[in-house]
């Protein structure tokens, strides 16, 4: 289920070729409003599953004079991306409804560029275009970096290989049924929240469990606020039904968009997997393990 390491780097690679023929252009044209590529996502946090299908970068760009509306700001962002990579061709760099794509002829996977409205805040903060929904976060990315880092270090391989196990049930679920979301920034930060209350990740079946057993307790309806940068009693007020507190700013619930109905479906399927895991670890036979098992991750899953 694993992104193997080589793949990662290779793409990781690729991305930073990206980064590196912008800061040159930038070298040469310093007011140039692109202000730097930085990788983000699954491949930047080391929590990549095998079937990742595009390289999430961030685009910082400079907010004074660029357009606020999404589809002419990423009419200008594909523009300027033409610019700064003269060897690619201009249908290689085309805007798609809350990024634009930089395809990569042969090998590669294809660049996912996604804009932050950016003005000169020295922590990288900026106004990140939500794929969600296509509307203006303020947040910043290298913070989410060094705040996923930190709960890595403190579980070495085992935070990531959670999150990447409950990754997997989710696409499992997505497969099963189109309109199952859980997003996996969600999934991580729940999975902080639990790594911060102590909890030993080092036994996957066990940590997969107190990671149902929580969605299941909570219901998801338990608000999450961590104390990195920010001092807890200052988050504000929010009404949604999951209240997951983006870390690195209080005013930004990473689940605002997430339904009674979509909490409930989460739950739902939180209990089933526990359920099974349960059965998987009394099963009396590998087979019966197996079927457990796949019952949770499908039938793609091998022990
Ligand atoms: N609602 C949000 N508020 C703030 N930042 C967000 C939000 N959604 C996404 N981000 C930022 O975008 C990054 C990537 O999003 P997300 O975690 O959902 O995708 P991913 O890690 O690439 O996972 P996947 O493997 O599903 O593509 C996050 O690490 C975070 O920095
Ligand atoms: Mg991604």
């Amino acid at each position: 289920m694993n992104l193997p390491k080589e793949k990662a780097n290779e793409y990781r690679a690729q991305a930073r070729r990206l980064r590196e023929k912008l800061d040159s252009y930038i070298d040469e044209h310093p007011d140039f409003t692109l202000k730097k590529m930085l990788l983000s996502g699954s491949l930047a946090k080391g929590t990549a599953l095998r079937s990742l299908n595009d390289i999430d970068v961030a685009c910082y760009i400079s907010g004074a004079d660029a357009p606020r509306d999404v589809t002419i700001l990423l009419e200008y962002l594909a523009e300027r991306l033409r610019k700064a990579f003269p060897n690619f061709s201009a249908d290689q760099v085309e805007p798609q409804t809350y990024s634009v794509t930089v395809s990569f002829r042969g090998t590669g996977l294809d660049v996912d560029v996604v804009p932050i409205l950016y003005s000169d805040d020295p922590q990288w903060y900026g106004n990140l275009v939500s794929q969600d929904d296509g509307s203006y976060l303020e947040t910043c990315i290298p913070l989410h970096l060094e705040f996923i880092r930190k709960r890595k270090q403190a579980q070495e391989t085992h935070f990531a290989q959670l999150v990447r196990l409950i990754k997997f049930w989710v696409r499992n679920l997505k497969r099963e049924r189109g309109d199952f979301k859980f997003k996996s920034f969600m999934v991580e930060m729940i999975l902080a929240h639990l790594s911060d209350q102590g909890f030993d990740f080092s036994d996957y079946p066990e940590a997969l469990q107190h990671f149902f057993t929580y969605v299941v307790k909570s219901r998801l309806r338990e608000r999450i606020v961590f104390d990195d940068y920010h001092t807890p009693s200052e988050v504000g007020s929010f009404t949604e039904p999951v209240q997951i507190i983006d870390p690195v700013n209080f005013k930004n619930n990473v689940s605002c968009l997430y339904t009674e109905a979509d909490a409930d479906a989460i739950v739902d399927a939180a209990l089933d997997a526990g359920d099974a895991i349960d059965a998987a670890l009394a099963a009396p036979t590998k087979e019966k393990t197996v079927y457990y098992w796949q019952k949770i991750f499908g039938s793609s899953f091998q022990i």
